[in-house]
């Protein structure tokens, strides 16, 4: 229930956040995705609704409630939340990317059941539009915060993607680390922001983090 002490630090201001996965179709029956239950993005939503913003969720297929509060929108494909994250963009002050896009889909979309041929099938794909890349060349005073999901090298990775995507900071988690990561309730997450700060957070509910994550969204305001 509500935390009567909850800060009200966001309101007046419009906070998107995309979460889940998405679907990229190839035929009426298959699909290509990515791992996401999509917890984060919500905890994110949730939490922010609380402490008094106005919330957009744009998710892909999850198994989660909306959260009270939110205004969610949901969208199957990278290239359908490429444009409701654009529509809401406009009015949006802060915006918090954690949703898992594919970055290919398939080139071709069947409208019928691809039948089983030869011995191999190769399929062809085609790049996804980088949402938060195209974000942040229209950044305006805004906020953007990204998420790197990465295996190896995550400080280095995630670096470049705050360069390359010109984002406020990034939530990096290594997807090798057991209490971190897609599925669980926990997360072990690095914090590095554009100035260089890097913050090493120990394991902690997404809950928690989602807390963490704006108070640091706040002092960018500041
Ligand atoms: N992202 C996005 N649009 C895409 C791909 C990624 O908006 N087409 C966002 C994700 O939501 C995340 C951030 O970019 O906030 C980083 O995503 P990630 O997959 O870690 O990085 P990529 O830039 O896709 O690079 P790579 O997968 O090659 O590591
Ligand atoms: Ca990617």
């Amino acid at each position: 229930f509500m935390n009567q002490k909850q800060k009200q630090d966001l309101v007046g201001k419009h906070i998107l956040v995309t979460a889940g996965p998405t679907v990229e179709a190839l035929d009426p029956m298959r699909y290509l995705t990515n791992h996401s239950s999509g917890k984060m993005g919500y905890a994110i939503a949730e939490v922010a609704a609380r402490r008094g913003a106005k919330v957009t969720l744009i998710s892909g297929p999850t198994q989660l409630a909306c959260p009270i509060g939110v205004k969610r929108i949901a969208i199957q494909s990278a290239k359908e939340m490429y444009e409701a994250v654009l529509e809401a963009f406009e009015t949006s002050d802060i915006v918090i990317k954690a949703a898992a896009v594919a970055d290919y889909r398939p080139a071709t979309l069947n409208t019928h059941k691809i039948k089983k041929t030869g011995d191999d099938l190769t399929l062809t794909l085609v790049r996804n539009p980088d949402i938060l890349k195209a974000l942040g060349q229209n950044k305006g005073g805004r906020i953007l915060v990204g998420f790197a999901a990465e295996t190896q090298n995550i400080e280095e990775y995630a670096k470049q993607k705050i360069k390359n995507k010109n984002l406020d900071f990034i939530v990096a988690n290594s997807l090798i680390t057991e209490g971190a990561g897609f599925g669980g309730d926990t997360n072990i997450a690095t914090i590095i922001d554009r100035l260089g700060e890097v913050e090493h957070l120990e394991k902690m509910s997404k809950t928690a983090l989602a807390q963490h994550i704006l108070d640091k969204v706040v002092t960018f305001l500041k």
